[in-house]
């Protein structure tokens, strides 16, 4: 499943859906957005965020054209993940109760929440195998230190995971581990913790700032899984 972005978004472009994507799949066209069909995680955050309810999911009937036109330009159009000001020839004002709501109350914010996805791990290599074998060929050499015997060890630019820090407990990286993307302006930075879990491989998505008691978060995760499992 996935959510799809509809023709009522075509020339009014008011960007609150990208503001609250924990995964920043919307893509940008000249009037209007799309969502990528594949990077969506089916959170449905961002439709309630539409003024004029151009994001659908699409269980609804009679969306098949709108799913194919998705996906299609996701692929060709660039990635979006900050709201900008709508184009000049944008229709009229967003409506008036939508308005007065984000005034009263900006949009809840997707980055204070926790999004698990869970995949088959199927050929990809465990997230333990990862942080032996991978990530040391692309990080720079020296780490800083962050809270609670944490370590931040930024990958280098040009390798796949430029922009992001791996993130470890510096005596026992295997304890606690995940990836980080760094705040930037008015973006708050993402981390993910991976683990696996038998066949499956269970994705924890949360703010940076929540490293600051990372030692609850890892209990809290572990307190989780133990409930997925059967
Ligand atoms: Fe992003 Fe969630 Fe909306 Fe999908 S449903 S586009 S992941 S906010
Ligand atoms: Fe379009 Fe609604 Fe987003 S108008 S840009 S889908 S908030």
């Amino acid at each position: 499943m996935t959510y799809v972005v509809v023709e009522s978004c075509i020339k009014c472009k008011y960007m609150d859906c990208v503001e609250v994507c924990p995964v920043d799949c919307f893509y940008e066209g000249e009037n209007m957005l799309v969502i990528h069909p594949d990077e969506c995680i089916d959170c449905g955050v961002c439709e309630p965020e539409c003024p004029i309810e151009a994001i659908k999911p699409d269980t609804e009937p009679s969306l098949e054209k709108f799913l194919k036109l998705n996906a299609d330009f996701a692929k060709v159009w660039p990635n979006i993940t900050t709201k900008k000001e709508p184009p000049a020839d944008a229709k009229a004002d967003k409506p008036a109760a939508k308005a007065e709501q984000d005034a009263a109350a900006p949009p809840a914010n997707a980055s204070d929440r926790l999004f698990v996805t869970i995949a088959a791990l199927g050929a990809v290599l465990a997230p333990a195998e990862r942080l032996r074998s991978i990530y040391p060929r692309y990080v720079e050499a020296q780490a800083t230190a962050g809270p609670d015997g944490l370590a931040f060890l930024p990958f280098r630019a040009g390798t796949p995971y430029q922009g992001e820090d791996l993130v470890y407990l510096g005596e026992q990286p295997e304890q606690f581990f995940a990836r980080c993307t760094r705040p930037n302006g008015p973006v708050r930075g993402t981390c993910i913790h991976e683990r696996s879990l038998d066949a499956a491989e269970i994705t924890l998505r949360f703010p940076r700032e929540w490293l600051e008691d990372w030692r609850g978060l890892a209990a809290g995760f572990d307190r989780l899984l133990a409930q997925l499992h059967p």
